[in-house]
This record gives C-alpha cells, sequence and structure tokens, in this order.
C-alpha cells in the first residue's frame, strides 16, 4: 500500500469515466428528494470531486457551492454547465462563516476525510438552523459488502476498515455535535455480476477507477489481476464457471440541526 491518502490530481482527468450517461443513480434520487425541500438553498458538497451532483441539483437551486482538497478535480468541475462556487479547502476546516447552508451533504468521500469527527462538527456550524446534513457511501463495517476486490487485491479490505468511519459511529458523532432526527437508510444497491473472462473488461477493475485500487503500489494491483487470471484458468481447468460479484450497499446518513 502506497499510502492511504489519493492524490485526485492525478486522476482527474478520468474520474468521470465512472459517470456513463446511460446510468441512472439511486443515490442521487434519494439527494434530489431531500433537496426538494429546501428548494432555492445554499447548497454545499464536501468533496465535490468533478461536480457531478452539485450539477445535478441546479434543477433545486443556483446556489451550488462545491469544495475539494484537489484541484485537478475543481478543473474538471469548472466544466459543468451549472454555475458552480468552487473553492480548494478541506473538509475538516471549511472556510465558510456558521450559518451559511441548508444543506450540506458528501458522497463517496468521508474515507478520504481525515478526521470525521471534526467534518461533522465543522458540518453542524456551517449549516443554517433548519438545514440537513446527509453524507452518502458504503460502509465495509456493515459486513454485507462482498465485493471480488476485497478478495483478490492484497490489504484493501483493511485500508477500507481503516479509512471509513462506521455508520454506528457516525450517528453517534452526529448526535453529539447537536443534530437531530438522526437516521440511516440503504439507499442504493449496487449488484454486478461478471462470469469468467468478462470480469477483465469491469471499468471498475480499472487501477484509477477507485480510490481502493489506485492506492495500491503497481505490483500489488498486478499481483491481484494475476490471482485474477488465475482464478480463471483454474475454473476453466474444471470446466466450470467463476463468478465474480460486486453486491455492496450504499447508505445515507443523515441529521439536521433544529432552529
Ligand atoms: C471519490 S471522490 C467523490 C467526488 C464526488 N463527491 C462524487 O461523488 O463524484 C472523493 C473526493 O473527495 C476529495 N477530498 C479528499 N480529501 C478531502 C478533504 N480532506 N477535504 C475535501 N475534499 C477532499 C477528493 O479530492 C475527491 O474529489
Amino acid at each position: 500500500m502506497k499510502t492511504s491518502h489519493l492524490n485526485y490530481d492525478q486522476i482527474a482527468s478520468d474520474y468521470n469515466q465512472r459517470y456513463p450517461t446511460s446510468q441512472q443513480w439511486e443515490r442521487g434520487q434519494a439527494l434530489l428528494d431531500l433537496a426538494a425541500r429546501y428548494k432555492d438553498g445554499n447548497f454545499l458538497e464536501v468533496g465535490s470531486g468533478t461536480g457531478y451532483w452539485l450539477n445535478m441539483l441546479h434543477q433545486i437551486t443556483g446556489k451550488l457551492f462545491g469544495l475539494d482538497y484537489s484541484f485537478g478535480m475543481i478543473e474538471q468541475a469548472k466544466g459543468r454547465p451549472a454555475p458552480l462556487k468552487l473553492l480548494r479547502g478541506s473538509a475538516v476546516q471549511l472556510p465558510y462563516r456558521d450559518n451559511s447552508f441548508d444543506l450540506l451533504y458528501s458522497v463517496d468521500a468521508i474515507h478520504h476525510f481525515v478526521d470525521h469527527k471534526a467534518f461533522v462538527a465543522e458540518a453542524f456550524r456551517v449549516l443554517k438552523p433548519g438545514g440537513a446534513f446527509v453524507t452518502i457511501g458504503h460502509d465495509p463495517h456493515e459486513g454485507i459488502t462482498n465485493w471480488y476486490a476485497y478478495d483478490y487485491f492484497d490489504g484493501v479490505y483493511d485500508t477500507d476498515l481503516r479509512r471509513y468511519p462506521p455508520g454506528s459511529s457516525l450517528l453517534k458523532w452526529m448526535g453529539e455535535e447537536g443534530f437531530e432526527n438522526t437516521s440511516s437508510q440503504t439507499v442504493e444497491h449496487i449488484l454486478n455480476v461478471h462470469v469468467g473472462e468478462a470480469i477483465l473488461r469491469d471499468p471498475f477493475l480499472k487501477q484509477n477507477a477507485t480510490s481502493q485500487l489506485a492506492l495500491l503500489e503497481r505490483e500489488v494491483y498486478d499481483e491481484g489481476i494475476k490471482r485474477i487470471k488465475r482464478a480463471i484458468a483454474d475454473a476453466q481447468a474444471r470446466s466450470e464457471k467463476i463468478v465474480f460479484s460486486s453486491d455492496i450497499q450504499i447508505k445515507m446518513f443523515l441529521g439536521y440541526k433544529f432552529e
């Protein structure tokens, strides 16, 4: 493992490959449903990346703010049709005034933030009374995730256990910081099954497609690919089919800052 911090500048130009235009994202619908309660409100995405979700929320408001640590990702976000107010900064020290936003959310990003509890505290500070705080992503601690990458690439699962906060801790910190009506629910179920060599065409097997694989040293990544190929060959030798599955629950954690 190189480090537990990924340099998104290096993968920014490839990042949007994960958003094919053909795909409807259930997590996006969950975010839209919540955002619709704050029509014309001030929205902030922390870890906004290439601005995919902010751009989607333009149908609800024009007041769209994005904060990201990576200049490369911010450059990509500048190309979105929606007018985004983008800043470079850190999730644990938000460069905004108290009581500024109606909705503050992060998608697939909290596992990159160095201090999860500090992020929750900052979210509470910059939200307006009545505002909502949302994080969306998966929780490898839950034991309901089954992803072939965890089986074939050394260290990936353990690193995820270290990077992701358990959902139960997240809810506890939200309560401690003052959020009320906290809840968690599954908003998307990713289920992809590849049989035999088809796995080698899975776009999420590319090293730059996910932070899990991008964090690996090249040799460790190559070794994982070799293991997959060996498993395919062994199955073929036994005239069996080998199935590689990605079965991942995406959860939404939600809390409100009451007036
Ligand atoms: C997996 S990407 C998600 C981007 C976007 N939310 C999406 O769903 O497409 C994670 C993002 O978090 C950003 N990030 C990582 N650490 C951060 C930090 N401490 N503060 C702010 N952003 C950070 C990265 O630069 C990257 O753009």
